[in-house]
């Protein structure tokens, strides 16, 4: 019997994704997914207007380094463009091994696993260890990755504030030595630009006996020696268990990747279902998170810069008399506290051809909507200048 339009039931899930107000909202004022139509290193094209690019994560500017970009092409060629399946069933290549053997050198652990993204590493790294009956203790304000790695491991959560070295010792208090713990922090806070304080937390951490996790997205490639992170940046390597972190920032790809001792990232490789159903790094992330990472080592003139420039920057909005949240990083805030504020100072810098990101409740706490900037020790003494032109247009309107 054929369907008759007027008795199709209605499908609630449909009619949900048709009525939800985020993406009505999202659609009407076209805050992101922007179609940008070329780049070069800071400068992007946008509905045919060049613009500076002021939020992407490319700390050191990598992305454009010609070693970087040829790597990629030449893995590419060598091994074709994917391994088109997940490493347990359809093998590693040496590639892989390569360059997990690198980056756990680099960050002074035995070993380590790379992923497709920073946010399966991240929540793969909670999700594996972390199971149900234990107790995760989580830093209030950490990213959406990691909230999905403890859902997914079905562990008690107790949150506490904000990097607040106190209030995780109160919290601890609930808990026995026997419990299994784990105390789940950033290096560096994505929205904030806040630096941990790793060496007050972990050693609390430490003493109650929790396994530490870092998730150091941020830190990597802009803290410690050659940008070890901040791990590194706090010589606190003994008092971490695991790093996580991303290929898609510092490094230049996209993938992420959880350093450890050998006996965890093994018992991450066997057990984290992230990994066993995933399909592997391919060729050219591998090779151009590679060669980043030759660069950020044979090259210190990035990370100089990186941090000429944000300090820079942070007088300049600090000038303009700008909330920053205090960030210490090249992660830096506009704090604004309403949405509509942001929306008008977005669009103003919009306007003077500055392209950042808007961030509001709940990605961030109440009150803290803001636009996110990050600096790159890319942008230019000419990047700078428009970067103060656009932003004192912008502080005019609000
Ligand atoms: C703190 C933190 N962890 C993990 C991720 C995920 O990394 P990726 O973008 O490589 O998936 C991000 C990215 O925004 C992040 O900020």
């Amino acid at each position: 019997m054929a369907l008759s339009l007027f008795t199709k039931t209605k499908k609630a899930i449909i009619e949900r994704a048709q009525d939800d107000y985020a993406t009505k909202m999202r659609l009407k004022y076209k805050p992101y997914y922007h179609a940008i139509e070329a780049q070069q290193g800071t400068k992007i094209r946008l509905q045919g207007r060049d613009m500076v690019m002021l939020s992407s994560n490319d700390y050191l500017g990598l992305s454009f380094h010609p070693k970087v970009i040829e790597a990629c092409g030449v893995a590419a060629k060598t091994w074709g463009t994917s391994t088109t399946g997940a490493r347990p069933s359809n093998g590693s290549r040496v590639y892989h091994l390569a360059i997990e053997e690198k980056l756990a050198a680099f960050l002074g652990r035995e070993a380590c696993h790379i992923s497709v993204a920073g946010y399966i590493s991240c929540c793969s790294a909670v999700a594996t260890f972390a199971q149900k009956g234990d107790v995760i203790l989580a830093d209030k304000n950490i990213h959406s990755c990691l909230w999905d790695g403890i859902r997914l491991s079905m562990a008690t959560v107790e949150r506490f504030s904000h990097n607040n070295p106190e209030d995780l010792r109160q919290v601890l208090k609930g808990f026995g030595h026997q419990q299994a713990k784990m105390l789940l922090v950033e290096g560096v806070y994505s929205m904030e630009g806040h630096i941990c304080r790793l060496p007050e937390i972990a050693q609390i951490g430490e003493e109650a006996g929790c396994f530490t996790v870092l998730d150091d997205a941020h830190g990597f490639g802009v803290l410690g020696r050659q940008g070890r992170g901040t791990v590194d940046h706090f010589k606190m390597n003994d008092k971490v268990d695991l790093i996580c972190g991303s290929l898609s920032k510092t490094l230049a790809s996209t993938g992420g990747f959880v350093a450890g001792s050998r006996d965890l990232i093994e018992y991450l490789r066997t057990n984290s279902k992230q990994t066993i159903f995933s399909a592997a790094v391919s060729p050219s992330q591998a090779a151009t998170a590679s060669a980043a990472l030759d660069a950020m080592q044979s090259e210190p003139q990035h990370l100089e810069r990186l941090w000429k420039n944000t300090r820079r920057y942070r007088e300049m909005l600090k000038g303009l008399g700008l909330d920053t949240w205090e960030s210490e990083t090249p992660a830096v805030p506009v704090v604004l506290g309403s949405k509509e504020l942001v929306y008008r100072f977005w669009q103003a810098l919009l306007e003077k051809n500055v392209f950042t990101v808007m961030s509001i409740a709940p990605a961030v706490p109440p009150g803290k909507d803001l636009i996110r900037t990050a600096m790159s020790a890319q942008h230019s003494e000419e990047d700078l200048e428009k970067i103060h032109a656009a932003m004192s247009y912008a502080v005019k309107q609000l």
